[in-house]
């Protein structure tokens, strides 16, 4: 089984960091085959909103306004059976680095609707509030539409503050343990 953990801060060492760490840590217990990937490494610019804003992804399925880093991630994305999604919440919502892929990805699967390269494949969403743990639910509830959108199914969707850190973190290795070792095919 391939799990893929997507992380979306610009720091190494933070919140964010320990949590994508322990998704890793939790999914290879189980047997997983893990990639970590960390999304502010890459460049993945915002959405062109090509054309008269639909642009040609509604029809192919693929990003062909701005060639990047996207590409190869949304094909490692679609290949892994499972996703761990690990950001940092910034104005109560996902970062800017996580909303550029979002974003992009929506509109290339989402417009498949059923055939979904991600219908059917659990993803587990974390929010990492590291400051006053305000929006860390409205930050979940995009990721949660987001998931509708491309028709993934929600293992859990995880909040996590500095004050419930020491809890936590265990809490999403065991999630990430358990997602793999109830759906290894
Ligand atoms: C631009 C910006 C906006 C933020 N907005 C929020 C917020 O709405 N709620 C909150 O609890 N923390 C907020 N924070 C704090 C981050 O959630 C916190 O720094 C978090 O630990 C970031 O993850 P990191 O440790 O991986 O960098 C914000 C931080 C930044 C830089």
């Amino acid at each position: 089984m391939k799990v893929i953990v997507l992380q979306a801060s610009p720091n190494r060492d933070g919140l964010t960091a320990a949590c994508a760490a322990a998704a890793v840590e939790g999914a290879r217990a189980a047997g997983a085959e893990v990639e970590d990937v960390r999304i502010n490494d890459l460049k993945i610019a915002r959405c062109n909103c090509c054309g008269n804003g639909w642009g040609g992804c509604r029809i192919n399925h693929e990003c062909g306004g701005v060639q990047d880093d996207f590409q190869a991630l949304h094909q490692k994305v679609n290949a892994a059976d499972a996703l761990v999604f690990v950001t940092p919440v910034y104005w109560g919502q996902p970062s800017e680095a996580a909303k550029a892929f979002m974003d992009r990805f929506r509109r290339c699967e989402a417009t498949r609707g059923d055939e979904s390269a991600t219908a059917g494949k659990y993803v587990i969403c974390v929010g990492a509030a590291g400051g006053s743990g305000n929006g860390t639910m409205t930050c979940l509830g995009e990721m949660e539409r987001w998931c509708q959108h491309i028709r993934a199914e929600r293992w859990d969707l995880i909040p996590i503050t500095r004050r419930s850190r020491s809890y936590k973190v265990d809490t999403i290795r065991k999630a990430a343990e358990a997602l793999v070792r109830e759906n290894w095919k």
